[in-house]
């Protein structure tokens, strides 16, 4: 028997309709990069994240609510026991349209193929410096060789696109743009840039000092490149622009200075079950619990996933200036 077609789209308060989910399957991680962890963190004990199962049951939930689009994420979604065949089942799920991930790209060297075998359409890897000495700085504990070498493996492997994200940050990697632009087109990738959101607090790293905008990096990259405004979308927030005589394009994800939001369509699903309606906010719903208390009950979960819908806030409210209010670290979130 076929699942049946999608009922209405999932749609907020302010009229955006949501086909775009998120979804976290760890919130560990092989490196510490310092905007997004603290060094000491301590992890969710096994009991309070969901299984591999639930979390195939809330993406089948989503995808007969009309969602079209599943990012993976973590931490480092990668160093799950059993990610690759949670991706296999989800890539067979109807009605899917795109199943991407967001990675570290630390396993990629040996899981590429296997991912590509999955349908994971693209693959979006971090990195932030091609200096290995720097690397180690803003990993902590990352190697650069073995996240080259993934790359390498990502493009050979032939997904649709790959796209390396850099968080840039003032005097730390700021004036390292144009050369990752350069390995950008040498490997025949696409890059975004980040401005640094403030998630969590951080010891020894000031949000302030770090920030670095989208405008400086576009100005710093026009005295290397030609830069053409493109209207592509990935259904993502980052503004693209091709880098002309090459297949590069180069994206800017300006969180502070060029707020996306009016046009945000996705919301996320964290390792511990909670419907995230935000990045820059802490509503939620607890689906573990709706789950767990009805179990099989599919009609229950989707109407309290309609319901959250009701409570997706206008827009964030990240503010670098003051101590972060979400005290959330990305790694529950993968951006
Ligand atoms: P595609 O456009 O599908 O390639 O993905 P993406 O670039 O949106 O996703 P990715 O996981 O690579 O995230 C890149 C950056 O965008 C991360 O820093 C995310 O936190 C950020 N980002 C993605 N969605 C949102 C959002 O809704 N709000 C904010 N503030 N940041 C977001
Ligand atoms: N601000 C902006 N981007 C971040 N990322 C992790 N932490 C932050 C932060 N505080 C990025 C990672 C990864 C993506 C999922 O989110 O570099 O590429
Ligand atoms: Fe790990 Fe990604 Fe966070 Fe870096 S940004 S610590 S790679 S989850």
């Amino acid at each position: 028997m076929t699942a049946s077609p999608p009922a209405a789209p999932l749609f907020d308060r302010f009229g955006r309709i949501v086909d775009y989910l998120r979804i976290s399957i760890t919130d560990r991680c092989d490196f510490r990069c310092v905007y997004c962890m603290a060094e000491d963190m301590v992890f969710l004990p096994r009991a309070q994240i969901l299984t591999l199962e639930e979390i195939y049951t809330l993406a089948q939930a989503f995808t007969e609510l009309g969602v079209k689009k599943i990012r993976i994420t973590g931490g480092e979604p990668l160093v799950r026991k059993g990610a690759l065949e949670l991706l296999q089942n989800l890539g067979r799920l109807e009605g899917l349209d795109e199943l991407v991930l967001t990675t570290n790209g630390s396993q990629l060297d040996s899981m590429a193929e296997a991912l590509k075998a999955a349908w994971v359409k693209r693959v979006n890897i971090s990195l932030d410096t091609l200096d290995a000495a720097k690397f180690k700085a803003i990993t902590r504990t990352g190697d650069l060789p073995q996240v080259i070498k993934g790359i390498k493996a990502a493009v050979s492997a032939g997904f649709e696109r790959v796209k390396i994200n850099a968080v840039i940050l003032k005097d730390r990697n700021h004036q390292e743009v144009c050369d990752l632009v350069a390995f950008a087109v040498e490997n025949g990738v696409d890059i975004s840039f980040i401005e640094e959101m403030p998630l969590g607090v951080v010891e020894k790293h000031n949000r302030a000092d770090a920030y670095y905008a989208s405008d400086s990096i576009k100005a710093d990259l026009r005295k290397q490149f030609a830069l053409v405004a493109s209207d592509a979308s990935t259904g993502g927030p980052s503004k693209y622009f091709n880098v002309v005589g090459t297949q590069t394009r180069v994206g800017f994800i300006s969180p502070h200075s060029a707020n996306f939001c009016s046009t945000c369509n996705r919301v996320r699903l964290t390792v511990d079950g909670r419907l995230l309606l935000c990045l820059g906010n802490e509503h939620s719903v607890d689906l573990k619990q709706v789950l767990r208390s009805h179990p099989g009950d599919m009609a229950v979960l989707k109407q309290a996933i309609i319901d959250a819908m009701l409570i997706k806030p206008e827009k964030h409210e990240f503010n670098i200036h003051e101590q972060p209010v979400i005290l959330r670290y990305m790694n529950m979130t993968g951006g």
